[in-house]
């Protein structure tokens, strides 16, 4: 792997970087370690406006799963994400909407952005929205969905926002567990030309439900009235209701001066569901000092981000990546950045140079996955394309392998952009490693290096399977060794606290310190394994949990597992990933049926479409293999090792290490002998 000088080989970048040179990097990333309430003191002055100054920097600790920064401040979202821009540039561009429809993209100033969210705050405050209360936002990638999601911290609520591909159950899921009054929504949505039923589908979802107090639906497309019911007293077009208090409506004065809500830097900002290994989806929170502050000093130093440039993220609003890095960081940074609600061969597979091209990106942000996806049409769709307006290329979400690096770098960046492979997770709220354009070293492959207050240690321990090859001693579960080699893999984990750490899970503050912080105290537990390399650098190896990245989107198997169950013939299920050339990862599920006596082909089908409606679109299986039994321990524990190693065509039962040990070791053959079949 060559690692690449950074000063002759790129669009100089060096001129006007956010940071000098690598040596800068240097000695602000060891203050961040050193010395991290002198750092974030500075930070958060230059990065955030404070309606009152703190003068605590940080409390707590990972042991006590008790961290808070700049606990006695007070800032408004509304000031620091438009407000502030509004009055220095009201005419230019904030956010860039480039619709399914090509033809629908529009442009919103900040004056526009500004007006929007006020009145879509008023709107809320009418309707009874309270500080604290949860708003659930179900709405594709598009301006009203940001609007919304302003609004909420306009009047002090929190928002959790819903991939809108997710089905009823997965929404009904999250409202109960969020307890959430508020729904903003969509009547319609277009995904690739074709129209999705949004209010249909939360309908299904709060039928029963008779806590929510009100559903907002805004006409994404016009003309749609027959396609979903209204309920009175409950459900409000939102188009006609938002004009009600503009001039000349029915609510023209009702908090025609409506002030934004002045936040404490730990408050909520947002909830947002992911998935982990066990149960069903937990809700990170994240707050709104430390978590604005990260958010806006990672996209500056990350995308070299400057004034005027105009920077675009591919990814859905629904995900870390669009509340960080398409609305927060962007916003704080006073950056135009790009909605994207479409797909990258819709209506064309030259979609994304087309937009590349077509808005002038300084910065595109995307997964390998869509990388790979597009990587498979060749580089013929480039050719009318200069992509000459692009300086940063970056990539999140799983790791870039080699082939994928090399093709983007040269195709896409010309070999004259930086690729920064950004490594994070929804729980880190912001970037943890990447390179740094113009600063730092690349290397194909890796993330290369911590950003500031990061401090990555790979750990060893000998309780984890994934170890046992490093011919470990057996440990107790409390013992760890620090590995302080280069040129060594171990468990990722981050030693220490950051602004911008998730501060617990929504009602299970111990599930939150059992997942991350007690395996190992003192440290935060990424879930993932990685690679140091002979020069310091961080390769992301994967999961090291029950936990799917599908393409980059993350699933935990025995979600996908309860799923299945659903299904009542069937009496056990084991789901384990396995490497596929575009995703990533794909679903492989074994099941096992009550009665064996039906129509196979059509037993598959049932549980793809189950898999399906009660998750999404996304956790269709590639496979499905029925067996009589699954290799378990003595314990009843589903032996996925053994699983994983078949899924990856590893028939050699003899490499599967010990199965006398099973219950039920026979079943193994059978199992072999079924997946060998599929190939
Ligand atoms: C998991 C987190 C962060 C937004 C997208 C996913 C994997 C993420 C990388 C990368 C290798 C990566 C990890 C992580 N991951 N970025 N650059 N290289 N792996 O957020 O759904 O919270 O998933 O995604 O496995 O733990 P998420």
């Amino acid at each position: 792997m060559t690692s690449f000088d950074c000063k002759n080989k790129f669009k100089p970048l060096t001129e006007g970087t956010y940071l000098k040179n690598a040596e800068e990097y240097k000695r602000l990333y060891k203050q961040s370690i050193e010395d991290p309430n002198a750092f974030w003191y500075e930070k958060a002055q230059e990065f955030l406006t404070w309606d009152k100054s703190f003068t605590t920097i940080s409390s707590g600790t990972l042991k006590q799963g008790n961290v808070k920064y700049f606990e006695d401040g007070y800032l408004n979202v509304y000031q620091n994400c438009v407000l502030r821009h509004k009055e220095k540039k009201p005419n230019d561009v904030a956010l860039i909407y480039e619709a399914d429809d090509p033809e629908d993209a529009r442009t919103i100033t900040w004056l526009e952005l500004s007006e929007q969210v006020q009145l879509y705050a008023r709107v809320l405050k009418h309707l009874g929205v309270k500080k604290g209360d949860v708003v659930t936002i179900y709405m594709s990638t598009s301006p009203e969905a940001v609007y919304a999601m302003l609004a909420c911290s306009y009047v002090g609520a929190i928002h959790s926002v819903i991939f809108g591909g997710f089905s009823s159950e997965a929404i009904k899921a999250r409202v109960l567990d969020s307890k959430s009054r508020f729904i903003v929504t969509q009547n319609l949505a277009r995904r690739r030309g074709k129209l999705v039923p949004m209010k249909a589908t939360v309908d299904r979802a709060i039928g029963g439900l008779d806590f929510i107090r009100s559903v907002l639906v805004d006409e994404r497309v016009s003309n749609m009235k027959d396609q979903f019911e209204m309920k009175s007293n409950r459900d409000i077009d939102l188009k006609p209701f938002v004009s009600e208090f503009q001039k000349g409506g029915k609510y023209e004065n009702e908090n025609a001066d409506l002030q934004a809500m002045s936040m404490n830097a730990e408050d909520p900002l947002f909830l947002l569901y992911t998935s982990g290994s066990t149960g069903k989806p937990k809700a990170l929170i994240h707050t709104t000092g430390g978590y604005l502050l990260n958010a806006a000093l990672t996209h500056k130093t990350v995308f070299d981000i400057r004034e005027g440039d105009r920077y675009g993220c591919m990814a859905d609003l629904g995900w870390i990546t669009g509340h960080t890095y398409i609305v927060y960081a962007p916003l704080v940074n006073g950056t135009t950045t790009l909605l994207f609600e479409s797909t990258p061969d819709y209506p064309r597979i030259t979609r994304y140079w087309e937009v590349i091209d077509k808005w002038g990106l300084t910065q595109f942000y995307t997964s390998p996955t869509a990388v790979r996806f597009v990587m498979t049409y060749g580089t013929e769709p480039l050719k009318d394309f200069s992509l000459k307006s692009l300086r940063v290329i970056g990539s999140v979400g799983e790791p870039i392998g080699v082939e994928a690096w090399n093709w983007y770098f040269k195709n896409v960046g010309k070999s004259k952009c930086y690729l920064v492979d950004t490594y994070w997770m929804t729980e880190s709220g912001a970037i943890m490693i990447s390179a740094i354009p113009g600063v730092t070293t690349l290397k194909r492959g890796s993330a290369t290096l911590p950003l500031f207050g990061i401090n990555p240690q790979l750990l060893l321990n000998g309780d984890n399977p994934q170890n046992q090859e490093l011919n470990l001693e057996k440990k107790s579960k409390k013992q760890f060794l620090e590995i302080a080699e280069n040129s060594q893999s171990g468990i990722l984990t981050i030693k220490g606290h950051w602004p911008s750490i998730t501060r617990t899970i929504l009602g299970n503050h111990k599930r939150y310190l059992d997942t991350y912080l007690n395996p190992y105290p003192g440290y935060f537990l990424t879930g993932d394994s990685a690679y140091r390399d002979m020069d310091g650098l961080y390769f992301i190896k994967g999961r090291i949990d029950d936990v799917l990245n599908v393409s980059a989107h993350r699933f935990g198997t025995s979600e996908l597992e309860s799923a299945i169950t659903l299904h009542p013939n069937t009496v056990e299920v084991a789901v384990v990933g396995m490497p596929h050339k575009i995703k990533g990862e794909a679903i492989f599920v074994f099941c096992v049926l009550k009665d064996k006596r039906v129509d196979e082909k059509k037993t598959k089908n049932e549980l793809k479409v189950l898999l399906q409606k009660t998750i999404s679109k996304v956790a269709t299986p590639e496979h499905i293999v029925l067996v009589d039994s699954l290799p378990k321990t003595r314990s009843g524990k589903i032996m996925r090792r053994i699983l994983k190693k078949i899924v990856t065509k590893n028939y050699e039962i003899s490499t599967y290490g010990d199965l006398s040990t099973l219950l039920n070791p026979d079943s193994v053959k059978q199992i072999v002998q079924n997946v060998k079949k599929l190939f």
